[in-house]
């Protein structure tokens, strides 16, 4: 490692958005279905030469006993139609958008990825997520139609044929002679075929490839099924594991998992969100995170967020207080619904949580808080530079996607004062090196009619 060149940072900015961590609160919280916000967030990290701007996606509002969580009732319009909005007011910035794979089918995904990125000149990418319970899917008539352990089996399947489509083009096949109207009979548009287990189809694409041949592949998940998937098909890794240690973990998991697939390590990105504070002093910045995280986890948000574990109604606790005596309901999991439900049995959590919350005199506030913590950089913006740069540096990510907590001045802090320490050091770049996210991300183009998967050459796809 100490002879290998310095590794250059990826950052992108991630819109705060429906998010637990996004504090409504504040005077200068904006709105986040303005168009301004998407635009004053997607010019400003362009500015400062970041490689995207990423949208999360939330199907359903979702809800606690019944209500709506409030933050959900500000509102998430659909992901397409802003990034080709913001298409149109930036130049260079990658755009990423998250869409489902349980709910959607391929030809419409490949159709609109495809569009994205022939508009924004080769700057689209699709974020993957596999979100697929039971409460989503009444929204689309399917309920829960699709087995959680076939989740990334529909996913594979889809991509496969969505990748067989963007194939399906010649790169030129759209400067081709229109007058002779022979694309069909000399090849350069080809018909599809796929009979697989969740897709049947077949047709001519009308969508040309685009600059990037394929939109760049994201993958958010973090099980063991969802790492091979990455693996397998992504370009870039969303990932949660943020701290240093933790991310040098996932990292190496990760990536070990490429070379029997026939992949380099530098052919996938692991970019970990995280959060920014900064401070004139490292004290100043610990106690603006301190305020900040009050401010995310209010008083009633942490009884809610206990209730999702305890699975029962806990509202006559002070939030202020010590932990719960009430015994969790093992089987109550509809408590929340629209959220994915990372505790299986409650009781091995919530006797670790008393615990913790004992020894180290917490309430259910404070607790809370512990909790959801989730790393983060904070001190000083030379100090954050430093630590930014020794996770790139030192393999516990290849960058970070910044999640600011008010939208949409959030992130101006860090691309005025951090980003230029990181370009200073040579990590971060000064200028785009090219038009295209495959460009900024260091990744190669895929050639038409090649496909990566091993499934797809399963299927009879041509
Ligand atoms: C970092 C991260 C970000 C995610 N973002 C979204 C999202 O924006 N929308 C969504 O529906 N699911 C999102 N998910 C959920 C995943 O799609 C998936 O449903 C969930 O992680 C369960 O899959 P797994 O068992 O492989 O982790 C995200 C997951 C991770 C780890």
């Amino acid at each position: 490692m100490t002879n290998r060149p310095r590794k250059q940072i990826h950052l992108g900015a991630h819109f705060p958005g429906v998010n637990s961590t996004t504090v409504w609160t504040e005077p200068d919280s904006g709105s986040q279905i303005d168009f301004a916000s998407f635009e004053h967030l997607a010019r400003r990290a362009e500015d400062a030469r970041l490689d995207f701007f990423f949208l999360a996606e939330g199907l359903r509002l979702r809800e606690h006993k019944g209500e709506i969580f409030d933050l959900d009732v500000v509102g998430r319009p659909d992901t397409l139609p802003v990034l080709a909005a913001l298409a149109a007011v930036t130049d260079r910035l990658g755009l990423v958008g998250t869409i489902n794979t349980t709910f959607n089918e391929p030809w419409e995904i490949a159709r609109q990825f495809a569009t994205l990125d022939v508009l924004s000149g080769g700057r689209a990418a699709w974020n993957l997520v596999t979100s697929s319970d039971a409460f989503t899917g009444a929204n689309f008539r399917r309920g829960g139609f699709l087995p959680y352990a076939e989740r990334y089996e529909r996913a594979a399947e889809l991509v496969a044929v969505a990748r067989a489509l963007w194939d399906s083009w010649d790169d030129d096949a759209v400067r081709g002679d229109r007058a002779a109207g022979a694309f069909l009979r000399d090849g350069a548009v080809r018909e599809v075929e796929h009979v697989g287990k969740h897709f049947q189809v077949r047709g001519t694409f009308p969508t040309p490839r685009g600059p990037q041949g394929h939109p760049v592949l994201f993958q958010a998940g973090d099980s063991g099924d969802g790492r091979d998937f990455a693996a397998a098909t992504a370009d870039v890794v969303f990932s949660m594991h943020s701290t240093f240690e933790d991310g040098q973990a996932f990292y190496r998991d990760v990536k070990g998992r490429l070379a029997a697939l026939g992949r380099t390590e530098e052919s996938l990105k692991i970019l970990p969100a995280t959060t920014v504070v900064l401070g004139d002093t490292l004290a100043d910045a610990q106690e603006r995170a301190r305020v900040i995280r009050r401010q995310q986890v209010s008083g009633p948000g942490a009884i809610a967020f206990l209730e999702q574990v305890w699975g029962v109604d806990l509202t006559s606790y002070d939030p202020e207080g010590p932990l719960p005596d009430a015994e969790p309901d093992v089987d109550n999991a509809d408590i929340t619904r629209g959220r994915v439900r990372h505790v299986k049995d409650p009781r091995p959590v919530v006797a670790q949580w008393r615990a913790r919350a004992e020894a180290e005199g917490l309430s259910i506030r404070d607790l809370v808080i512990a909790v959801t913590t989730r790393g983060g950089f904070v001190g000083t913006p030379t100090q954050v530079a430093d630590d930014i740069d020794r996770a790139v540096q030192e393999d516990a990510s290849d960058g970070f996607i910044l999640v600011p907590h008010l939208t949409p001045h959030g992130l101006d802090d860090v691309l005025d004062r951090v980003v230029p320490l990181l370009q200073e050091r040579g990590s971060f770049r000064t200028e785009y090196s090219g038009p295209t996210l495959r460009h900024h991300l260091g990744l190669d183009r895929p050639a038409p009619g090649r496909t990566r998967t091993a499934h797809l050459d399963q299927q009879p796809v041509g």
